[in-house]
C-alpha cells in the first residue's frame, strides 16, 4: 500500500503540543496540591490547586483499573504531583494562563491493559488523549463528555469493543479522531460526518452498517474507513465532502455497485483508493475532473468498459492501478502511461494487446452493468443508494502510528 502523505496541519495541536513541551520543562518543579489549603473556604480557592487534585483522584482510579504495565508506564503515579506523572503533561488553562493543569495524556506505545474509568470526566481540561497500541477495552466511559477541550483522540491499536462510543459525538472541540484497530462494531453514526473534524481514522474494525445517503457537510480531509465490512454502495452524497476531502481510502470495505459520478466533484482529491472491492460497471467519466489526483487505485473490483483518456492526462497523476477488472480497451494516452512517466498496472483485465490480461473465457462470462439501470439496496425507490461511504487504508500520522496486529 502507498504511504500517504500529511496533507493537513492542526494548528491548534500544535499549538497546544508547544503549551505541553514546553510545560515538560517545568515538569519537575513543585506542583501545586491542595495540602495546607484550606479551599474550602469561600474566596480562598486555589484554581491550580483544584484541578490538579481532581486529575490526582482521576489518574490514581485509572490506575487501580490498570492490570498490566509491563514498561512500568504508571510506576511513577504516586503522589499529588500529577504534572511529574509519566505520560501526563500540565499547561496553562487557555482562558487564564494562571491555572496550570492537566492539558495531555500520552501513553502511546505503553502496553498496559486495563479500563478507562468513569473518573477520567475529571480531567475536564483535556486537550489530548493519546493512548495508542495498549491493551484497553471494554467501553468508554459516557463521563468524556466533560472533556470539553478535547482536541485530539487517538485510542487506536487497543481492544475496546460495543457500538461506535457515542460519547465522541458530544466532544464540541474534536478535531481529530482515531479509532482505527479496535473492535468496534455496528454502524456509523451520521453525525459523524456533521462535526467538525479534520481526520477521521476508523479503519480495521468491525463496522457493518452502511453510511445513510444524507452525510451532510464533512469539514474533513482524511477520511479512512479501510478494512471494515461496511457493504453497500458508495452514496453520491460523498460529494458533500467536496471542499475538504483529499484522501478516500475505501479499501476492502466490501462495497459494490457503480462508482458515482459524483466522486468526480471531489475536487481536492489527492488519494482515491478503492481497491478490493465489488465494485461493477464503468469508470466514471467524472473522474477526469479530478485535477489534483496522484494516486489512483480501481484495481480489485469488477470493474468494465474503457478507461478513460481524460484520467490518464491528468497532470499530477503518478500512480494509475487498475489491474483485476475485466476492462476492455485504454482510450489514447492510456495504453502507454510509461510515456507520460506514470507508475501503473492494467494486468488480469481484458485488454486485447496488453500481457498478463485474463482469459478470452473468463471476459465473456463477464456481464457489462449498465449503472443507470442498476439501483442500490433493496428497496424499489428511485436511487435508493443504500450505500456506504467507506474509505479505507491504514496511514500514520505523528506518533499515532498503530502497528497492525
Ligand atoms: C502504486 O500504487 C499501488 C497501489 O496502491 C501500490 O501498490 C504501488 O506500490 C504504487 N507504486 C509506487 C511506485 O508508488
Ligand atoms: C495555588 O497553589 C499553588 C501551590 O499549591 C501555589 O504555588 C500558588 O501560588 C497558589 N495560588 C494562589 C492564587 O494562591
Ligand atoms: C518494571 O518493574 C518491575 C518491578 O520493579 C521490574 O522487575 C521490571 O524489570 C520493570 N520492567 C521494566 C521494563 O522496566
Ligand atoms: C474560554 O473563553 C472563551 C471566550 O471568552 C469562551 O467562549 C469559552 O467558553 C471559554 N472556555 C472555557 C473552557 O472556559
Ligand atoms: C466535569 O468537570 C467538572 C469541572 O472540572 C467537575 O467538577 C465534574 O466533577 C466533572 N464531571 C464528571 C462526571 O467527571
Ligand atoms: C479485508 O477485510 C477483512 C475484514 O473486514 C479482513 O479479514 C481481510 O483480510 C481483508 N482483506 C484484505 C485483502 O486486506
Ligand atoms: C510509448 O511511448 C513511447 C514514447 O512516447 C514510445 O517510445 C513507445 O514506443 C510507446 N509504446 C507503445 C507500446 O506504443
Amino acid at each position: 500500500m502507498a504511504s500517504y502523505s500529511l496533507p493537513f496541519l492542526l494548528p491548534q495541536a500544535t499549538l497546544l503540543l508547544l503549551l505541553i513541551s514546553n510545560h515538560i520543562a517545568a515538569k519537575n518543579r513543585p506542583v501545586p496540591t491542595t495540602h495546607h489549603h484550606s479551599h474550602h473556604h469561600r474566596g480562598l480557592k486555589n484554581t491550580t490547586a483544584i484541578r490538579l487534585h481532581q486529575a490526582y483522584n482521576a489518574l490514581q482510579s485509572w490506575k487501580r483499573v490498570i492490570y498490566s504495565d509491563p514498561s512500568n508506564f504508571t510506576s511513577n503515579w504516586l503522589g499529588p504531583n500529577v504534572c511529574a506523572y509519566r505520560g501526563v503533561y500540565c499547561a496553562p488553562f487557555p482562558n487564564d494562563t494562571s491555572i496550570t493543569t492537566v492539558a495531555g495524556i500520552d501513553l502511546n506505545h505503553g502496553d498496559i491493559a486495563g479500563f478507562l474509568p468513569e473518573e477520567l470526566g475529571l480531567l475536564s481540561d483535556l486537550a489530548l488523549l493519546h493512548l495508542n497500541s495498549n491493551r484497553f477495552c471494554g467501553i468508554l466511559p459516557q463521563s468524556l463528555s466533560n472533556l470539553s477541550l478535547l482536541f485530539e483522540l487517538d485510542l487506536s491499536n487497543n481492544r475496546f469493543v460495543g457500538p461506535f462510543p457515542s460519547v465522541i459525538l458530544s466532544l464540541p472541540s474534536l478535531h481529530y479522531l482515531d479509532i482505527r484497530y479496535n473492535d468496534f462494531e455496528g454502524s456509523l453514526p451520521p453525525q459523524l460526518f456533521n462535526k467538525n473534524l479534520d481526520a477521521i481514522f476508523v479503519n480495521n474494525n468491525r463496522f457493518t452498517s452502511v453510511i445513510p445517503p444524507t452525510i451532510g457537510s464533512s469539514s474533513a480531509s482524511v477520511v479512512v474507513f479501510a478494512n471494515n465490512r461496511f457493504g453497500g454502495c458508495l452514496p453520491p452524497s460523498i460529494a458533500e465532502f467536496a471542499d475538504t476531502l483529499e484522501e478516500l481510502l475505501l479499501i476492502n470495505t466490501s462495497i459494490s455497485g457503480c462508482l458515482p459520478i459524483e466522486l468526480g466533484f471531489l475536487y481536492k482529491l489527492r488519494v482515491l483508493d478503492v481497491s478490493y472491492n465489488e465494485i461493477v460497471g464503468e469508470i466514471p467519466y467524472s473522474l477526469a475532473g479530478l485535477a489534483h489526483l496522484e494516486q489512483l487505485n480501481l484495481g480489485h473490483n469488477k470493474l468494465s468498459g474503457v478507461v478513460p483518456e481524460g484520467i490518464c492526462v491528468l497532470p499530477d497523476l503518478a500512480n494509475f492501478t487498475f489491474s483485476y477488472n475485466f476492462l476492455c480497451e485504454e482510450e489514447g494516452i492510456c495504453s502507454n502511461l510509461t510515456s507520460k512517466g506514470i507508475v501503473y498496472d492494467d494486468r488480469r483485465n481484458c485488454l486485447p494487446e496488453k500481457p498478463l490480461q485474463r482469459s478470452k473465457k473468463e471476459c465473456e462470462a463477464e456481464k457489462p452493468v449498465d449503472c443507470y439501470d442498476l439501483h442500490c439496496g433493496k428497496s424499489s425507490e428511485r436511487k435508493n443508494y443504500g450505500g456506504a461511504v467507506a474509505a479505507a487504508a491504514d496511514r500514520s500520522r505523528l506518533s499515532s502510528t498503530p502497528p497492525p496486529r
